[in-house]
């Protein structure tokens, strides 16, 4: 559908952009991608599109996921949510090198196309010829009766509502979301105990409203935006969880900024990247509370030593972060689970007012098409 088409259906409702509405609308769309696939009598996740049967499903042995852009790194997410939830190997790949690789793929491999408007001209490709050669393949994705979402042999709806900024933002969440439902739902086909699928379900219901408290921080990263607009070059650095985290920031504000960004696991920094650090560029650290705060924190303080300006994207109750970072956007402390979902608001906010104070066009911007239809 042509992006002026789609835009005389979706009003702005009081919002200056696209971008920004959808932004705000992550707490509705992620319950939306959550009702009614929460059982919690089960402690399990149900899905009615999946048409594979529970002895199919559990007989899978290694996952896919494929996709480009956005949905990539939520791919990447969902590599770290199966594979530590559920236990069954994944890897991620850009649908635009699966589809010309001839990768060994084995038996019971099952593959997932990650795609927000489902005409993706490789993702449908790269599904297309693993059907082809007799795996199973579904589709998430957000455009119902899309080309991806026919060709594949089953798959879930985002339920993300219209996406219409070219920037992905609540269709990204709603991905992140999706993946850990399906990490559950493997999960307790397989090794889950009731207890601790009970406990994923817990965390899960916290993504809308710790969201919600992660949107209160737009004004303050407004004032950050006003501080680093001019920067040319912006490092984002975070780990597991939130290392696909760190990259989705970078591109976000690649795309609507133009300014040049690299998202790093903080840890690779010293192989490489630290050389770029001066007193002009500026890293931005997602760094909320968790197992691997204290290596990041070192990566932190390394980069502090060598003059580069720190922008830190913390837990609201964290007592050490103000000292070594310039400045401190807050977010909910949240299970490890939907920090992906939580910690992304902030860099999508970030990038949006960088680019509007850089006179961007953030809806459209340049050489960008909301779907790309041609390889
Ligand atoms: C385009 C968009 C990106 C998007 C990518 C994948 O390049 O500009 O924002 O992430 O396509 O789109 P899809 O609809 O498959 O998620």
């Amino acid at each position: 559908q042509p992006l002026e088409a789609a835009e005389e259906e979706v009003s702005l409702q009081g919002y200056e952009h696209y971008m920004l509405k959808e932004i705000y609308e992550q707490p509705e769309s992620l319950k939306n991608a959550m009702r009614g696939r929460l059982d919690e009598e089960n402690a399990t996740a149900v899905f009615g599109g999946l048409n594979l049967t529970p002895q199919q499903l559990r007989s899978v042995e290694r996952i896919i996921l494929t996709g480009c852009g956005t949905s990539w790194h939520s791919a990447l997410v969902g590599e770290y949510l199966i594979e530590e939830l559920a236990r069954i190997p994944v890897c991620v790949e850009y649908a635009s090198e699966l589809r010309y690789r001839n990768p060994p793929i084995e038996n019971n491999t099952l593959v997932f196309g990650i795609t927000q408007s489902g005409e993706t001209a490789d993702t449908l490709a790269a599904l297309r010829e693993t059907k082809r050669k007799g795996h199973r393949t579904l589709a998430l994705c957000n455009v119902v009766g899309s080309s991806i979402a026919q060709a594949a042999d089953g798959g879930v709806y985002l339920h993300a509502g219209p996406e219409i900024g070219v920037a992905s933002t609540k269709a990204y969440t709603s991905q992140c979301c999706v993946l850990a439902m399906l990490a559950l739902y493997f999960g307790r086909i397989r090794h889950l105990s009731f207890e601790a699928g009970r406990n994923i379900i817990r965390d899960l219901q916290q993504a809308p409203g710790a969201v919600q408290e992660a949107l209160n921080c737009n004004e303050h990263v407004k004032t950050v935006a006003e501080k680093y607009k001019d920067a040319t070059n912006i490092l984002y650095l975070g780990r597991q969880y939130n290392f696909p985290t760190a990259l989705e920031g970078a591109l976000k504000l690649k795309e609507i900024s133009y300014v040049h960004a690299e998202g790093y696991p903080a840890a690779e920094m010293k192989h490489g990247p630290i050389a770029l650090v001066d007193e002009k560029t500026p890293s931005v650290f997602i760094i909320p509370q968790g197992t691997t705060y204290d290596k990041v924190m070192a990566n932190m303080e390394e980069v502090k030593a060598r003059g580069g300006p720190i922008i830190a994207v913390a837990s609201k109750n964290d007592p050490h972060i103000e000292a070594v970072a310039d400045d401190v956007i807050h977010i909910p402390d949240v299970p490890a689970i939907i920090q992906p979902i939580v910690s992304v608001v902030p860099l999508q906010l970030l990038s949006y007012h960088i680019a509007l104070l850089r006179g961007c066009d953030v809806d459209k911007p340049r050489n960008l098409a909301k779907s790309v239809t041609v390889e």
